[in-house]
């Protein structure tokens, strides 16, 4: 019985021998990370060959189970180790390629992330604003949507009066209408301050007509309001002066001509000379040299007392300006609608 017992220990330690053997051998043929774990699966799975074989170990006396459960152990590990080793093996092969094929030049230059910058209406606008701060001014936005009183009435253009036909409207279905003109704020601006008031309203105004290389159906302009006591034309020409003079960064010529506006008297044009033909006559100013860029005035008594000041004790002056037309002359910009025609060329040049 022992010798019985002990030649069938002596066959499955031999069995365990021939299973490592093999498995050595089925190892090297090994190509793929699946094949690998087919071969995981077969000899250490939980159906493999060596549990196969150890099932035979219930017929043996003790000292051959000892036998076979130690050796049994050690080549379990054994297996194990040889197919993680199999597998690593495998996969460096693979980051090996790749690293062949798909080198990396840490020497190249890094990809630049790309910054914006601010519109140039927007820098410019920023820039008036702080050269009217600078000599004192007050800065007010209109709103963009407002109403017939502000925009027409309380600038001294009463209901059905012949003078709208001067501002092309988009009017809201309610009545509403988008800012022809900055002026829709002097009314609120004299009610809500007392002389001496010196204020600028800039603000995105909007007029339905059609656009050429100096109109915009959307632009900026920056109203000015100055109301005092013995406030004079002298005081208003002296302060535009100032203002472009800055603006520009020289003297500019300046020329002053009558115009009508309801809401000034006497009111007035002022041109500048053309800096793109520098006066010569181009198409930007029609041939005339000039290039018509605000309205202006002493403040109508009408809209003084609208705005709750008494007329007989204070004067003041108002401006109205195309911030789009003072850059186009700036920088000798030709078109208007290059500015919100979302061409990336003209605006990454600012
Ligand atoms: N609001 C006028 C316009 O848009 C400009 C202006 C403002 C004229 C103030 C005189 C005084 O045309």
């Amino acid at each position: 019985m022992a010798e019985k017992s002990d030649s069938r220990t002596q066959k499955i330690l031999a069995d365990l021998d021939k299973l490592a053997q093999k498995l050595q051998s089925d190892i090297a043929t090994i190509k793929t990370e699946a094949e690998q774990e087919k071969l995981r699966i077969l000899y250490t799975g939980r159906k493999s060959k060596l549990t196969e074989i150890l099932r035979g170990i219930k017929s043996l006396n003790d000292e051959g189970k000892k036998q076979v459960g130690s050796k049994a152990n050690v080549l379990a590990q054994q297996m194990e180790t040889q197919l993680d080793d199999a597998l690593t093996k495998l996969v460096n092969q693979k980051l090996g390629n790749i690293a062949q094929t798909e080198r990396i030049d840490i020497t190249l230059p890094g990809k630049k992330t790309e910054l914006g910058h601010l519109h140039p209406v927007t820098s410019m606008l920023q820039f008036a604003e702080d050269i009217f701060m600078k000599m004192g001014f007050e800065v007010v936005y209109p709103y963009e949507i407002d109403n017939d009183y502000n925009n027409f009435q309380a600038v001294n253009i009463p209901e059905n009066h012949p003078a709208r036909d001067a501002w092309d409207t988009f009017w809201l279905e309610d009545g509403g209408i988008a800012i022809t003109h900055t002026s829709s704020m002097q009314n609120r601006v004299l009610l809500s301050h007392k002389p001496p008031i010196r204020v600028i309203v800039p603000g995105r105004c909007f007029r339905n007509e059609a656009t050429d290389a100096r109109h915009e159906h959307t632009f900026f302009q920056i109203e000015g309001i100055y109301v005092d006591k013995g406030v004079t034309m002298g005081d208003m020409l002296g302060t535009l002066g100032t203002f472009f003079s800055e603006f520009f960064g020289k003297k500019v010529d300046v020329k002053f001509t009558p115009d009508f506006f309801p809401f000034v008297e006497p009111g007035g044009m002022i041109s500048l000379t053309c800096f793109i033909c520098d006066g010569k006559g181009c198409k930007v100013c029609k041939h005339t040299g000039w290039l018509e860029i605000l309205g202006c005035g002493m403040i109508h008594p009408n809209v003084l007392k609208m705005g709750g000041i008494d007329p007989e004790t204070y004067s003041g002056f108002a401006w109205g300006f195309g911030l789009e037309r003072l850059i186009m002359l700036k920088y000798g910009i030709e078109d208007i609608r290059n500015f919100y025609s979302g061409n990336l060329k003209f605006i990454r040049q600012f």
